[in-house]
């Protein structure tokens, strides 16, 4: 290959990897297997290493990173980069709004943009003449480090602006923007780490901020990171208003955060925030507020600053979701399963908007790594709505520490033998007929997504089963109202009420059912797969693995443990006795209020969806009766469209698909928009 032949070539492989980058990070929609992009970016760089002279530094080949530096330059903030004032509180929130009212003198209510505030690290880019042409941290505000080779390693920065459809590239951008770690790309990073050995960061911001400020950007390459804009570092002639600002970054090919809204007024700026706090954990990436910002440009200019804050706009916290706190002691918990669970019980203290007074420790393994003792202040965190954790130890080297954790060998419920098969994270009691074993069983059974009998609470099982009244579920259908009533904390009221919830509990689905039946790895999700794949309970007993791995969503280790339960001649007994005392678990078409919008259609989803992420997606079309597909085609009867569709959503519009945006696919689904309509 001469020269000309090869600046031929690598200019079309670079036209052809950014487009594959786009469809990849952006659009969520690739052409390409990864392993064919490989292959053109090793090309790629291979030509680029024989050609020197055809460098570039906006080539794609910049994404995996480069040599190492020795330190980092300096960079100067064309403008300093603010803070910005808190407000603690709606009735803070309205005096600020009053305040600007009155400086502004005006009569009409305010216009806010109101954004989440991303909890990640802030970067500055510039582009000159649509190329990247640096990227820095904050720094103090004033002066930040200069990382731009690292800033091109993170997929989601374009290193080149898109032409937008009306205007031209601007000759100079300076934007600001913060970069993140979604969750589940930080747990796949700590699980990554952690199975190497090596230290696991404490939250996604700090692996954001500690990825950024690599010296060697192939680090920063290697790790998941992905960022939104939504500031300027130089006046923007083109633009307004932030409103018309982010719309014109997302033009740009700049990624733009879906979720800030219009607000006129500050009452539907605390009603974006009541939906935020709502809603927080289910966005894939972490929020710690809502920034609040006059959106017209002209009125920011009237405010100013004062004091390296804009009087223009302020941040509004969520209750932080991490908390230092005290353990009191660690105590040892026995699940359905006989795994027994490290627990840190805790000094109570809020996280999140909830008061915590335990936290799981998970496993030893677990308790090892982090080292967590009685009497340890430790960093706690709710990541979701799911059970609390200890994310680590704040002081460790305090002096007259108690020894290190260990796994008691017999069970603290039954007293049996705990067993720790090789290469497994868990213990667990030997006894099949441990008490704890069986109460926790009996809570799934009675729990929220399964059989769901009220009344049946934690203190009541306990004596149900320390009585020997119960020995498994089917025992609790043969419970009467005289024995209930003669329980401790029970009156003829409280029995009453429990026969009728046992009674109205044998009306369930077969989903329920299943899940009630505390099959390991079966959740909710699996349960309903199965519901639907059977249709009865007598055709997933007989089931064998070939036929349970055939359903799209169930692999061979939930397979093999559906098979194991089904194989055991007690599960089988069981089965049968909860069936004959009345249960009928309905099949799913009969489910009277489980609406199956999507029964039978074929769906296709595309673009990106602010609320949730793909999987939670493709899980709620498959609950909705669905069946998802990836390709457009004449079988297809719905495409939801996210943000940014793209090739998808034009081939539905052309073969005459109906198309439903993410407000619609929530109203469809039963839940309650995020969104306004856009
Ligand atoms: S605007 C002058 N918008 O919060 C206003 N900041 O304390 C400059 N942040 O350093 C910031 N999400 O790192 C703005 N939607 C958002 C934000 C946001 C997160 C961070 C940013 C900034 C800090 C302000």
């Amino acid at each position: 290959m001469n020269a000309k032949q090869a600046a031929r070539r690598v200019e079309r492989l670079r036209r052809e990897i950014r487009e594959h980058d786009h469809r990849y990070y952006v659009l969520d929609d690739p052409l390409v297997s990864d392993a064919e992009y490989d292959e053109l970016m090793r090309e790629l760089v291979e030509l680029e290493r024989r050609f020197p002279e055809l460098d570039s530094d906006d080539s794609p080949s910049r994404r995996v990173g480069g040599r190492p530096l020795d330190s980092f330059a300096s960079f100067r903030h064309p403008t300093p980069m603010l803070s910005l004032q808190n407000v603690f509180g709606d009735d803070e929130f309205l005096e600020f709004d009053a305040r600007l009212q009155r400086e502004l003198g005006g009569k009409e209510e305010i216009e806010y943009m109101a954004e989440p505030k991303l909890d990640g690290v802030a970067l500055e880019l510039v582009y000159e003449e649509g190329k990247l042409t640096a990227a820095a941290t904050r720094g103090d505000g004033l002066t930040g480090e200069l990382v731009t080779e690292n800033a091109r390693t993170i997929r989601v920065i374009p290193l080149r602006l898109e032409t937008p459809p009306a205007g031209t590239v601007p000759r100079r951008l300076v934007v600001r923007g913060e970069v993140i770690i979604k969750r589940r790309d930080f747990e796949r990073l700590n699980a990554r780490a952690a199975d190497r050995g090596e230290k696991t960061f404490a939250n996604p911001r700090n692996a954001a901020a500690g990825s950024l400020r690599q010296l060697d950007s192939r680090i920063t390459a290697s790790r998941p990171l992905s960022a939104f804009f939504y500031a300027a570092g130089e006046p923007v002639a083109e633009v307004e208003s932030q409103r018309e600002f982010l719309d014109y970054l997302a033009a740009l090919g700049l990624p733009v955060n879906p979720l800030p809204r219009l607000c006129r007024g500050p009452e539907q700026v605390l009603e974006f925030y009541r939906e935020l706090l709502a809603r927080r954990f289910e966005l894939p990436y972490e929020v710690d507020g809502v920034v609040i910002k006059v959106n017209s440009f002209a009125l920011q200019r009237r405010l100013g600053e004062i004091s390296r804050s804009p009087r223009w706009a302020v941040a509004y916290k969520l209750p932080p979701v991490q908390r230092t706190t005290t353990v009191r002691k660690i105590v040892v918990q026995v699940g359905r399963t006989g795994q027994l669970t490290p627990v840190a019980e805790l000094e109570p203290v809020p996280v999140g908007g909830v008061e915590v007074s335990r936290a799981t420790l998970h496993n030893q393994d677990e308790v090892e790594r982090k080292d967590v003792r009685p009497g340890d202040r430790v960093l706690v965190q709710r990541a979701g709505d799911v059970i609390p954790e200890v994310v680590k130890v704040v002081d460790a080297d305090r002096p007259g520490r108690p020894p290190p954790f260990r796994m008691p060998e017999s069970c603290p419920v039954c007293g049996a033998r705990v067993v720790h098969e090789q290469g497994q994270a868990a213990h667990r009691c030997s006894n099949v007929n441990c008490p704890a074993q069986l109460k926790a069983t009996l809570r799934h059974f009675a729990g929220r997504g399964a059989l769901d009998i009220e009344g049946l609470g934690e203190k009541l099982i306990d004596q149900l089963v320390e009585r020997g009244l119960v020995r498994d579920a089917a025992d609790l259908y043969r419970l009467d109202r005289k024995t209930l009533a003669g329980l401790e904390r029970m009156g003829e009221k409280s029995a009453t009420n429990l026969v009728e919830a046992l009674e109205r509990s044998k009306r369930t689905s077969l989903a329920r059912f299943i899940f009630a039946l505390g099959i390991r790895h079966v959740g909710e999700h699996v349960a309903g797969l199965l519901a639907r794949a059977f249709g009865g309970l007598e055709a997933l007993a007989e089931a064998d693995v070939e036929r349970l791995q055939a359903i799209d969503g169930i692999g061979p280790e939930v397979a093999e443990s559906i098979r194991v339960f089904f194989g055991q001649p007690e599960n089988r007994r069981l089965v049968k006795r909860l069936l004959a005392a009345g249960i009928e678990p309905r099949p799913p078409e009969q489910v009277a209020g489980g609406k199956r919008p999507l029964e039978g259609q074929t769906v296709v989803l595309t673009g990106t969806l602010s609320s949730m992420d793909r999987r939670t997606a493709k899980e709620l079309i498959g609950r909705l009766g669905g069946k998802v597909s990836s390709a457009v085609s004449g079988k297809t009867d719905l495409v939801v469209a996210g943000d940014r569709a793209g090739s998808k959503l034009d081939k539905a519009r052309r073969l005459g698909v109906r198309v439903i945006d993410e407000v619609e696919f929530l109203e469809l689904a039963g839940r309650q928009p995020m969104l306004p309509r856009s």
